[in-house]
């Protein structure tokens, strides 16, 4: 140990004593030992600067006058994990870095073993320069060492612990369901897995603990959570992956009231996690509201701009399509949008244009002229000018209290239709005006979702959420006579327009859940072989209970401020649903598949 410099050595010789990101003026005149990567290497000479770095941080190492030392320091490269020893002492004034809590200090170093070298990495670890995501994911042992992917991963450590910590405090049993498990029912895209012992079966990974978490509600557990894996063999995008994340919980004599307190309480200790407070309970939010009114069932409530209807200025006007529209049951709705009256009369078209793209029928804009908000008729201009007459487009700019720098902009055709496309342009244009408070975490409840939506594809109605959520009270004598107008018990919480959770208060009846499962037209035959043991489990006395899911892998990508759910998870997959590090999913051996009794085709 107290020979000057070594080279490489398999085993450490010197014993770690501190972090690279614990020193302090407090300790100078003492001796330290760090272990770490070379950060970064600067030469001056006869003065070698080396930055060590951990997880914990960066400090400065510096080696001078002794000639021995120098040969070795000049030897480091950037990615060789090396141990340094040393006196701790004040930088001088030209180093000193008060960005960084190690700023003060350096360690004059006596020793510095190399425990291993490195290759070139093909990407800068020490600057967030630009780097393809494919190369950061195919080398994502480099990628993590770098500050983005570190910081992203101990938020997120902070997020599950706060989140077990919250729920162990609300009185909830970690519990944890099997991942080899049978087909769940939220749809047809299982990963499957072959069983070896008996051919031709197979085991579903879970696309959630859905049935699970109720069965233990059965089992008297009363209260459950778990951070659990779900897998779901679903096309990919920015906040998808076909592996991901979340804290599931179920509650037995729960109302919806009783698991939004729950879950309040959970989200307001995640945020603590991350330093922001956030006001509890949040606004609930109907699901017919949310979509007339921002044309989502996940609005992003950072800015107001709502949709307002304005089917009585056209219901009479000479204006055909929207007069038709009407006419047929239809609606004509409006959004103005702050800032964009000022946009030139090519560029007005051009939202026309990418209606049409968005695949609609048109879109039409309308404005004040130089002039003003003035009365009806008063210098107005609009797409449709000619067509429906400065008279009906004054009115129209009045209904919806329009300013001198607004441009409104309008969309007729179902609610749905109508609502939809403006709430597209919402999102759009909110953006690129910067009128989205960036700062600002909006949450809230969306409530009351339809219990069946229509699938034209498979020609029967299917589960908005899935088939064991509640239908309301209130509801239940439609399921007879109008499928479509019956709401649910059901609800999603929604940050800053992306859905982040989603739950309801599931059937605890039998008779209940198999006249659903008809409604569904899941026969009897497939009810019985998919879910018989739960619709056996129910007559065995069964607890109301409900519950919600959490998606972990988008809460923490929204407050670590990333656009993307890859940032927050070690190793995602790309958005072709493989490994670029493993390589997975990738063939077998003709060995393995005969074991497991398989063919394949290709
Ligand atoms: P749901 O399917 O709504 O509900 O999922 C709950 C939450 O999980 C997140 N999520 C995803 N995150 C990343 N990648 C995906 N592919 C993905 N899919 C979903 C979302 C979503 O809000 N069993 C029910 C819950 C319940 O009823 O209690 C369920 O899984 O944030």
């Amino acid at each position: 140990m107290g020979d000057i410099a070594t080279t490489e050595s398999t085993v450490p010789e010197l014993i770690r004593t501190h972090t690279c990101g614990a020193l302090r003026a407090t300790d100078m005149g003492t001796e330290a030992t760090l272990m770490g990567w070379v950060h970064r290497v600067r030469d001056l000479g006869s003065l070698i600067f080396v930055d060590i770095r951990d997880r914990y941080g960066v400090t400065q190492v510096v080696a001078r006058d002794d000639e021995t030392l120098l040969a070795l320091a000049k030897r480091l490269r950037p990615e060789f994990v090396v141990a340094v020893s040393g006196t701790i002492e004040r930088r001088s004034e030209d180093t000193l870095n008060p960005k960084i809590a190690t700023g003060e200090v350096e360690v004059a170093v006596r020793e510095i073993d190399v425990l291993s070298e490195a290759r070139r990495p093909p990407f800068q670890i020490s600057e967030e320069t630009p780097v393809s995501e494919d190369i950061r994911l195919k080398y994502r042992y480099l990628d993590l060492r770098r500050e983005r992917m570190q910081r992203n991963l101990q938020l997120r450590h902070r997020v599950l612990m706060a989140a077990r910590r919250s729920l162990d405090e609300q009185g909830f049993l970690d519990i944890e369901t099997p991942v080899l498990a049978k087909s769940t029912p939220e749809g047809a895209r299982d990963y499957l897995v072959p069983s070896r012992v008996h051919p031709g079966e197979f085991f579903a990974l879970p696309q959630s603990p859905q049935i699970f978490k109720q069965i233990l509600m059965l089992g008297g557990m009363d209260r459950y959570f778990q951070v659990a894996r779900c897998f779901r063999d679903e096309d990919l995008r920015a906040d998808r992956q076909p592996e991901f994340t979340q804290i599931d919980l179920e509650v037995s004599f729960a109302t919806p009231d009783v698991v939004f307190g729950v879950v309040e309480q959970l989200m307001q200790t995640i945020f603590e996690a991350n330093d922001e407070s956030i006001e509890i309970p949040f606004p609930r939010l109907p699901y017919a509201e949310a979509i007339a009114k921002y044309g989502s069932d996940k609005p992003d409530l950072r800015m107001a701009m709502e949709i307002a209807d304005v089917s009585g200025v056209f219901a009479d006007s000479d204006f055909q399509v929207f007069h038709d529209a009407v006419a047929g049951g239809g609606v004509v709705r409006a959004l103005v949008v702050p800032g964009a009256g000022r946009y030139s009369r090519s560029q007005a078209d051009k939202l026309v244009d990418e209606a049409i793209e968005l695949g609609a029928q048109g879109l039409v804009w309308a404005r004040y002229g130089s002039d003003g908000p003035g009365g009806p008729g008063r210098d107005v201009q609009s797409s449709i000018l000619k067509a429906a007459g400065a008279e009906t487009l004054g009115r129209l700019l009045e209904a919806v209290s329009a300013g001198a720098d607004d441009l409104v902009l309008v969309a007729a055709g179902s609610s749905a239709e109508a609502s939809g496309l403006l709430g597209q342009f919402r999102l759009r244009l909110a953006q690129r005006e910067g009128l989205i408070d960036e700062g600002r975490r909006a949450l809230t409840w969306v409530v009351d979702f339809p219990m069946f939506e229509w699938s034209e594809t498979e020609g029967r109605h299917t589960s908005m959420h899935h088939p064991f959520t509640a239908p309301r009270d209130e509801d239940r004598d439609r399921l007879d006579t109008d499928l479509g107008a019956v709401l649910a018990k059901a609800y999603d919480l929604v940050l800053n327009g992306s859905e982040i959770g989603g739950g309801s208060i599931r059937i605890h009846d039998q008779p209940l859940q198999r006249r659903i499962f008809e409604l569904l037209k899941i026969t009897d035959e497939d009810a019985r072989s998919r879910f018989g043991f739960f619709l056996e489990a129910l007559e065995f006395g069964t607890p109301p209970h409900g519950g919600i899911a959490l998606g972990v892998d988008r809460i923490v990508a929204l407050l670590a401020g990333e656009a993307s759910i890859r940032d927050v998870i070690a190793f995602p997959k790309t958005a072709t649903a493989v490994d670029l590090m493993t390589g997975a999913p990738s063939t077998v051996s003709p060995n393995q598949l005969r074991d497991l009794h398989l063919r394949t085709d290709s």
